[in-house]
């Protein structure tokens, strides 16, 4: 059972997303599959992050409108990469939604879960509590203004709503209040002795030791219940009953995206899901990168276990990828998307996966296994050209011409009385390296095999040179054996090539692909058994004609991608310094920041009346409010406002107003107030009443 994390779909994924979690799970994977091994490979949509919501409010749009516009996008990226999911599946889907629930559901039943009532972050005009990404303010450790209720962007810090100093609610722009609501959680500290013994005993070996490392510094850091539901209303409910208005934390329903992956996978393909998960004989492994870590090794494996599921067997995580000597950021314009990669390259000529395979080749031989990495474009260009093309498809190319030139373009017989200790070390440098390959990957370790691969087509070249087979030729006729030597080499050079194809395909899938083509061969040779065998290809069989497996990548190609770069970065750049000095400009003239921007939808949910205030008095023992009543023309209704400190009740009355007149009613003092009076506010303060300038019917509708 092989995971790879699920991508938020609210916007483009970049090429470090792809080198550490996505193109090392596929070559796992496609090396189990060689090997014939049961597994399933999932992914999908990660689709109730607070900052969907977010983007879409900014956006003008609509939460759903933006994951269905990027859930399709990434899934076809990731094909056009080879990475080829099982199923890449949806947390909006409704089985997500049903599987999550009872997940939840099933431990809540069990005890397994706390409720407790704590005072959080209220945002009064918008009427709702402010989760995560909802409320801003000033970060503690950096003192970045823009910092998030769970993360501070630019320190990297993970924070929590009441560390930030100043904290304003990012839906009115406003100071929140702190109002008391009840949210469930996971008690980690319950299962401390667990994780200490399953993570620092069990797996103290076999796991990164980075993924250890952080692990053991998040116990010994003490563990704490982590609430699991969110007061919110974009994401799965709490199946609970009482618990309206309240939706599963992302990060609970995510990792459960999973199973119901696995799920879907099952029915589209008519299987049993259970085992997937259920099955102590399961290997279950999740690729992620490092910042995932806490989640698929503390809280969901507890998760796991207190719903009785298999745990993880290991959690290969990477580290970072910076992008030319920075931080990789799609919002500040400094990386390279893989939608973009693959319109500027692969789908702009002729054969253009070679060029898909490229960038996994350079991505895995920079892999950030052990530390950061960093990708140049000087670096994928030397790549290509000095591996791929000057090694490994020069080792086939000369083979593929020379076999073509020297035997008819036929697999020749081999000659044994006539091997020698070259063709003998050659065919066990092949066993050797499937021996290597294998047990680099079984620990997790694509850089190196991939070097491996190739290394043996290194031993090609170097055994092709020493062999000369176009010198050889030149004695046909003096030399009797001339011929079987020719043999003999190009013999060992296809059989060769074969077991390149097996070895390379897990990494380079599309041109394992077109190996099987220029050998005429289906796909079937690629399993792994095959490999360190040297009668892949039939003698006498007719072999295609050579054909390139990669052009050289050009000095212009790469000064262009990286002028590009920098121009984006620069644009990026100016869009943010324009919009934070024009925000700081306002702040000082004391102009309040425009809300987010909304729909005509939105608006037209609102009904604006004009009213007469026909009645006012003070509320008793409220030193801010006035109790009104206010004639709409149709009704006659109490409205309780905060004016008190403003105008005296006689003042007032005769006037006209606008009110919100299908406002939820809400009782204050003991009085229902039944909608809301508009006003305006200046920099000082100082109230104004919002009215038509002639006196018109009471009841009026305003739009
Ligand atoms: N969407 C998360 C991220 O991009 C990863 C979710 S992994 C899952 O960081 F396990 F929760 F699915
Ligand atoms: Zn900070």
């Amino acid at each position: 059972m092989i995971t790879a994390a699920l991508p938020y779909a609210n916007g483009l994924k970049h090429i470090g997303h792809l080198a550490g979690a996505y193109l090392p799970a596929d070559i796992y994977v496609r090396y189990l599959k060689a090997q014939k091994r049961d597994v399933v490979f999932v992914c999908g949509s990660d689709e109730h992050g607070t900052a969907i919501p977010i983007q879409a409010t900014k956006e003008g749009t609509t939460a759903q409108a933006i994951i269905d516009k990027y859930h399709p996008i990434i899934e076809q990226n990731f094909k056009d990469l080879g990475i080829a999911f099982d199923i890449y599946h949806r947390t909006s889907d409704p089985l997500h939604h049903t599987t999550a629930s009872e997940f939840f559901a099933n431990l809540e039943a069990k005890g397994d879960l706390e409720t407790k009532t704590t005072e959080q972050y209220f945002d009064e005009t918008a009427n709702t509590f402010l989760a995560d990404r909802y409320i801003k303010g000033t970060c503690p450790s950096c003192g970045n203004t823009e910092a998030y209720g769970d993360q501070c962007e630019k320190c990297g810090k993970t924070l929590s709503p009441e560390e930030l100093i100043n904290p304003v609610s990012t839906l009115s722009g406003k100071a929140p209040i702190k109002k008391s609501t009840t949210h469930w959680y996971l008690p980690l500290n319950r299962h401390e002795d667990f994780l200490r013994n399953w993570i620092s005993k069990e797996h103290a070996d076999d796991w990164r030791p980075a993924v250890v490392g952080q692990c053991k510094s998040w116990i010994d850091g003490g563990l704490q219940p982590r609430a699991v539901t969110r007061d919110l209303d974009w994401g799965i409910k709490v199946p609970i009953k009482g618990a309206e208005g309240k939706v599963l934390y992302v990060w609970f329903d995510a990792p459960i995206g999973y199973i119901s992956a696995t799920k879907q996978w099952a029915i589209n393909n008519n299987k049993d899901w259970s085992p997937y998960w259920n099955d102590k004989e399961t290997k279950l492994v999740h690729f992620i990168g490092k910042d995932n870590i806490v989640f698929h090794c503390i809280i969901f494996p507890v998760m796991l276990k207190l719903h009785g599921n298999i745990l993880p067997e290991n959690v290969p995580a990477n580290e970072f990828m910076n992008l030319e000597g920075d931080k990789m950021s799609t919002s500040k314009g400094w990386s390279i998307e893989m939608e973009d990669y693959i319109n500027k390259w692969i789908k702009k000529e002729n054969g253009g996966e070679a060029l898909a395979d490229c960038l996994r080749f350079y991505l895995t031989s920079i892999a950030p296994e052990s530390k950061d990495s960093e990708f140049t474009w000087k670096g994928f260009q030397d790549a290509v050209n000095g591996e791929l093309v000057s090694i490994f498809a020069n080792f086939i190319n000369r083979t593929w011409v020379l076999m073509h030139k020297l035997c008819n373009g036929k697999v020749p017989p081999i000659h044994p009385t006539l091997l020698d200790d070259e063709d003998r070390a050659i065919m066990q440098a092949v066993k050797d390296t499937k021996e290597k390959i294998t047990n680099l990957l079984e620990q997790y370790k694509f850089r190196d095999a991939q070097f491996e691969v190739i290394n043996l087509a290194r031993l090609g070249n170097q055994y092709m040179q020493k062999k000369e087979p176009w010198i050889v030729a030149k004695q046909i006729g003096t030399d009797v054996d001339a011929q079987a030597k020719i043999d003999n080499c190009m013999h060992v050079c296809l059989q060769l090539s074969a077991n390149l194809a097996i070895f390379i395909h897990p990494f380079l899938p599309f041109t394992a692909k077109k190996m099987c083509h220029l050998m005429k061969v289906v796909d079937k040779i690629l399993e792994w058994e095959n490999a360190g065998e040297f009668n892949l290809l039939k003698v006498g069989y007719t072999l295609r004609a050579p054909e390139l497996l990669f052009r050289k990548i050009e000095d212009d190609e790469i000064a262009a991608e990286l002028a590009q770069l920098k121009a984006n970065a620069e644009a990026k750049k100016i869009k943010m310094e324009n919009t934070t000095t024009a925000a700081q400009d306002n702040a000082e003239k004391g102009i309040a920041p425009l809300k987010p921007e909304i729909v005509f939808d939105d608006f037209g949910k609102i009904d604006l009346r004009v009213g007469t205030i026909v009645e006012a008095k003070k509320v008793e023992k409220a030193d801010k409010l006035l109790e009104l009543l206010v004639d709409l023309g149709f009704e006659k209704r109490t409205i309780l406002s905060g004016i008190a400190m403003h105008f005296n009740p006689e003042d007032i009355v005769g006037k006209q107003v606008t009110i919100v007149a299908n406002l939820a009613p809400r009782k204050m003092r003991g009085i229902e107030s039944k909608g809301m009076i508009l006003m305006a506010e200046d920099a000082n303060g100082k109230l104004f009443f919002v009215n038509p300038n002639e006196t018109i019917a009471a009841g009026s509708t305003i739009a």
